[in-house]
């Protein structure tokens, strides 16, 4: 029989500009910049910008994306409709936001295959409307009405801004920007591949970024934040309850976890044997926020929970190179910033529609059919007998 290579672990399927992961040495660039220079200072627009433009965009064309992405942050009422009628059912967000996505055809100019300028116009309508959908419909299931967004702000602060109903603090806002830049491209993760296997037969941007959101809402790939935190908060409960020191606690309530194969949110990666470079930006970004004020022993006790942790993976799991990873950080920082946890894997495809954006876009060029083969392993039958036949 052929070799599988089960799950395409390991096999190069497209050639990129858009981002590098260099799992064994802990590296990622994106748009080839280091993701640890670019992700604390750049704005979002400007990263979205070079990641289909291949380079930075110079003072007047980032304004000038500010100003495309503003204009077209409104929703199509159709797709109001609809998220009325999801949050009734109160349908979870990654649902209604895969829903809605579907329905801005509703108000979409078509766009032929090879369009080139159409396909970018496509682009900047959904990564326009991916934070409004949520932001509405995360008011419409709190039973609030939905905050309009404003063209002054730029795309972080009024995602904010349409989220809590007023203009948040520039620190957040910097802190959310420093994560949507963090996490908007990783290389082919399986929401990325789904993007350009849909539009790989010549289909469109939207049904590409409806594939890809099917894909991400999966618990193997939009991530681990939310658990991550619970089980900071557990053990910060415990060690109060107990009053051992907290060290000692997350120690405990490691090898417990590990005893019971319970696997630790926040840490191991598939393509990481060392520590994840976004963990590290997203722990500086959280040790930044956390500074200013909030919740101010959370960050040092998720340091301590972290080392603890790690000292216990490394101590019952040798040779497995086990580290922390982005999801770890995330928490803190999506926390901090005053994300409910249900809002932390939306928040997270509000960034990544960027990187599926790039690489549908890279995809049209290529224009190269992607589909591998498979190898049949059912049985042979040399005859077809009716079920008649068969029965007598
Ligand atoms: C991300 C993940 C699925 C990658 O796993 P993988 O590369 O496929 O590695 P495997 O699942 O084959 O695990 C290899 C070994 O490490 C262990 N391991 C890996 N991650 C672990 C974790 N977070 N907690 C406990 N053990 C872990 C496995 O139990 C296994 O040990 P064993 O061989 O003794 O049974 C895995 O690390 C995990 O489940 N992490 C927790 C969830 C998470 O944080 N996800 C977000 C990723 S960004």
């Amino acid at each position: 029989m052929e070799s599988i290579a089960r799950g395409l672990a390991g096999v190069v399927a497209v050639a990129t500009r858009i981002s590098h992961v260099d799992g064994a040495h802990g590296v990622l660039t994106l748009g080839g910049y280091p993701v640890e220079e670019i992700a604390p200072r750049a704005t979002y627009e400007e990263a979205v910008f070079l990641l289909w433009h291949g380079r930075l965009p110079r003072p007047d064309e980032a304004d000038e994306l500010h100003h495309r992405l503003a204009t077209r942050r409104w929703l199509p009422a159709g797709t109001v409709t609809l998220l009325h009628a999801a949050a009734v059912r109160r349908l979870p967000i990654m649902d209604a936001l895969r829903m809605a996505v579907d329905t801005l055809q509703l108000d979409d100019v078509p766009v032929g295959h090879g369009d080139a300028s159409a396909t970018l116009s496509s682009a900047i309508d959904v990564v326009a409307r991916v934070p409004t959908i949520v932001a509405t419909y995360v008011r419409l299931l709190a039973g609030r009405p939905p905050v309009a967004p404003d063209a002054r702000l730029r795309h972080a602060a009024n995602y904010l801004a349409m989220l809590r109903g007023e203009p948040a603090p520039a620190e957040i806002v910097r802190a959310l920007e420093t994560y949507l830049v963090t996490v908007i491209d990783h290389g082919l993760s399986a929401s990325t591949f789904a993007a350009r296997v849909v539009v790989s037969t010549r289909s469109d941007m939207l049904s590409a970024m409806v594939g890809a959101l099917g894909a991400f809402k999966g618990p193997l790939h939009g991530g681990a934040p939310g658990p991550a935190l619970e089980m900071v908060f557990r053990i910060r409960e415990r060690a109060a309850r107990s009053g051992c020191p907290l060290a000692e606690e997350a120690r405990r309530w490691t090898a417990e976890a590990l005893a019971g194969g319970e696997r630790l949110m926040g840490f191991g990666h598939r393509v990481y044997s060392v520590r994840d470079p976004r963990a590290e930006v997203l722990a500086a970004a959280a040790a930044r926020l956390f500074e200013r004020g909030g919740d101010a022993t959370l960050h040092a006790d998720a340091r301590t929970v972290e080392a603890a942790i790690l000292e216990v993976l490394h101590h019952r799991k040798p040779g497995r190179r086990i580290e922390t990873n982005v999801e770890f950080y995330t928490a803190l920082v999506l926390h901090g910033v005053g994300l409910e946890p249900g809002l932390f894997t939306p928040t997270f495809a509000v960034s990544r529609v960027g990187g599926w954006t790039a690489h549908v876009l890279e995809q049209i060029a290529e224009d190269t059919l992607l589909r591998p083969s498979s190898t049949y392993v059912g049985e042979m039958h040399d005859h077809y007998i009716p079920a008649e036949a068969a029965a007598v």
